[in-house]
C-alpha cells in the first residue's frame, strides 16, 4: 500500500460510488491543488535547478489530469462548483508541521521543512492512489466502466507520483534516504491516524 499504515474504511467506497457527481468534482479540484502545490515547491526549490525541472514535469501532469477530469464532468452534465473544503489535505499539513516542531534533532531549518513538504505531498499521492484503486475495483462491479477505466489510468499516475515525490525529498536532503524513510514512517503514522479520524464522505480523501 505505498507505505500506508491503515487502509480506507470500506464505508467510504460504499459512498462515493453513490455519489460519483461529488466525488468527481471534488476530484478536480484535488488535480488542480496537486498542479499548483508542485508549482509552490518548485518556487521552494529555486536553489535545486533538477528539484525545479522534476516539479514543473508534475504539475504539467496534474494539469493535464485536471483537465481529463473537466472532460468526465463535461460528458456527465455536471458543474465544477466552489473548491470542497479538503480537510485531509490542510489537517496533515498541520500534523506535519507540529510534529517537526517537537523533534529534538531539526537543526536544517529549511531543507527539512521542505522534504516534509515533499513527503505529505507523497502521502497524499499514496493515499489518492489507493482511493482510486478501491473506487476502480468498486466500478468494476457497477458500473460505468469508462469511470473504471479512467481510474484505473490514474492509480498508476498517483503511485508513480508518490515514488517522485519520496526520491525528491532524498534530493533535497543530500541523499540521506535512511533519514528520508525513517521521517516517512512518522508521517505516514498520522496520516493513517487522520485517515481513520475523517468521516467517510463522498470526496477524495473525505
Ligand atoms: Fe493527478
Ligand atoms: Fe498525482
Amino acid at each position: 500500500m505505498l507505505c500506508l499504515t491503515r487502509p480506507t474504511d470500506p464505508a467510504w467506497v460504499d459512498n462515493a460510488v453513490r455519489h460519483l457527481d461529488r466525488v468527481l468534482a471534488d476530484h478536480a479540484h484535488c488535480e488542480m491543488k496537486a498542479a499548483s502545490n508542485a508549482m509552490a515547491l518548485a518556487v521552494r526549490a529555486a536553489h535545486l535547478p533538477g528539484v525545479v525541472r522534476q516539479l514543473v514535469a508534475l504539475a504539467e501532469e496534474e494539469l493535464r489530469h485536471f483537465r481529463q477530469v473537466l472532460d468526465e464532468l463535461d460528458r456527465r452534465g455536471l458543474s465544477l462548483g466552489p473548491p470542497p473544503v479538503d480537510p485531509y489535505a490542510v489537517t496533515l499539513r498541520k500534523l506535519a508541521t507540529s510534529s517537526a516542531d517537537r523533534r529534538a534533532d531539526r537543526r536544517e531549518g529549511h531543507a527539512s521543512a521542505l522534504v516534509d513538504r515533499l513527503l505529505v505531498a507523497s502521502l497524499i499521492e499514496a493515499r489518492s492512489c489507493e482511493r482510486f484503486r478501491l473506487l476502480a475495483e468498486a466500478l468494476r462491479e457497477r458500473g460505468p466502466d469508462d469511470l473504471r477505466a479512467f481510474y484505473e489510468e490514474l492509480l498508476a499516475a498517483e503511485a508513480r507520483h508518490f515514488r517522485t515525490f519520496v526520491d525528491l525529498a532524498c534530493e533535497v536532503n543530500g541523499g540521506d534516504e535512511g533519514r528520508v524513510r525513517e521521517r516517512l514512517r512518522e508521517l505516514a503514522r498520522l496520516e493513517g491516524d487522520l485517515c481513520a479520524e475523517l468521516a467517510s464522505e463522498p470526496t477524495v480523501h473525505g
